[in-house]
C-alpha cells in the first residue's frame, strides 16, 4: 500500500487524537465491546478516514476507537476487514500500516475461531503462540517498499513472547484458565469440511479463523510486537455432531465477553 495513502490516513486520525496511541486492538466477531471501555473516546467511523475500506460482515462495527484503556494509550479497530468479503490483502492490512505510523509499537489482535485441539472447549480462550497461513495469499507480495520493512521478514519470533508471558501472567492472576496454540488463517467463508479440519490438526493446528494472519504478518514486516488471542467460539466442523453458524459464533463470544475484558484489560494493566 503506498505511503501517501497511509500517511493521509493517519494524518486525517491524529488530528482528530489527543495523545499518541501505543498499544492497538483489533477486536474480532463480537469481542467489539471492548472499546466501548475505553475512556475519553474518540470515535471514527472507517467511512469518513481517507483510504479506510467500509466493513460489512454483521458484528463488525467499523470505527476505530482512541483514548486510554487501563491507563494505556490504545486505538482499537472495532471490526476489521476480512479477506472473504472481497477485500484484497492491501486492504486488509492498510489499518496496521496506519496504527504504525501513528505510533503503535504493540498489537493485540483479537479473533473468534474454531476449535480443533480436542482438549479446548467453546469459550475458551487461546494465546496464540504461532500461526500457519493457510489463506493461499499474502499481503506482502508485490515490490517490498524498504521503507516498511525488509523483503523477507523473520517470522520465527511473529508472537511476541514477553507480550505472551504478560498475558500468562495475567490469567494466572484473574484465574482465568487458558489455552495456547497454533491458529490456522483460512480465507472463508465457509467453514470447514470435516476433513479439512482433520487435516489442519495434522499439520499442527489447535483453531481455525478467517483473518488474523494478514494483520500479523504486516505488523510483522512494520516490526509491531504482537500479542494474538483467540475466543474458540466453537468446535471445528465434524467434531460436534452438529452443524456450524455464525450465530453459534456470536452467542458464545457474548458469554465469554466478561473473561475476555477483564483478561485483556489485565494485561494491558500489566504491560510497563
Ligand atoms: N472456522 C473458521 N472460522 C471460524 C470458526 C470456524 O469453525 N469459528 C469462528 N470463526
Amino acid at each position: 500500500m503506498n505511503q501517501t495513502a497511509i500517511q493521509e490516513a493517519s494524518s486525517y486520525i491524529k488530528k482528530h487524537l489527543s495523545g499518541e496511541p501505543a498499544i492497538g486492538l483489533i477486536l474480532g466477531s463480537g469481542l467489539g465491546v471492548l472499546a466501548e471501555e475505553i475512556q475519553h473516546a474518540v470515535h471514527l467511523p472507517y467511512k469518513d478516514i481517507p483510504h479506510f475500506p467500509e466493513s460489512t460482515v454483521s458484528g463488525h462495527k467499523g470505527q476505530l476507537v482512541a483514548g486510554q484503556l487501563e491507563g494505556k494509550q490504545v486505538i482499537a479497530m472495532q471490526g476489521r476487514f476480512h479477506y472473504y468479503e472481497g477485500y484484497n490483502m492491501q486492504q486488509v492490512t492498510f489499518p496496521v500500516r496506519v496504527m504504525k505510523e501513528l505510533g503503535i509499537d504493540s498489537l493485540i489482535v483479537t479473533n473468534a475461531a474454531g476449535g480443533i485441539n480436542q482438549d479446548f472447549e467453546p469459550g475458551d480462550l487461546m494465546l496464540i503462540t504461532d500461526h500457519i497461513n493457510n489463506m493461499g495469499d499474502n499481503p506482502l507480495i508485490g515490490k517490498n517498499d524498504d521503507a516498511l520493512g525488509v523483503r523477507f521478514p523473520d517470522m520465527s519470533l511473529a508472537y511476541n513472547r514477553e507480550l505472551n508471558q504478560y498475558a500468562e501472567s495475567a490469567a494466572e492472576e484473574l484465574g482465568l484458565k487458558i489455552q495456547k496454540g497454533v491458529y490456522v488463517g483460512n480465507s472463508g467463508p465457509v467453514y470447514e469440511t470435516p476433513a479439512e479440519v482433520r487435516m489442519l490438526r495434522t499439520i499442527g493446528g489447535d483453531a481455525v479463523g478467517m483473518s488474523t494472519v494478514p494483520e500479523v504478518i504486516t505488523a510483522a514486516h512494520a516490526g509491531i510486537r504482537v500479542l494474538g488471542i483467540s475466543c474458540i467460539s466453537n468446535m471445528a466442523a465434524g467434531i460436534l455432531d452438529q452443524p456450524l453458524t455464525h450465530s453459534e459464533v456470536i452467542e458464545t463470544t457474548g458469554k465469554v465477553r466478561e473473561d475476555f475484558l477483564r483478561f485483556v484489560k489485565k494485561i494491558l494493566s500489566q504491560l510497563p
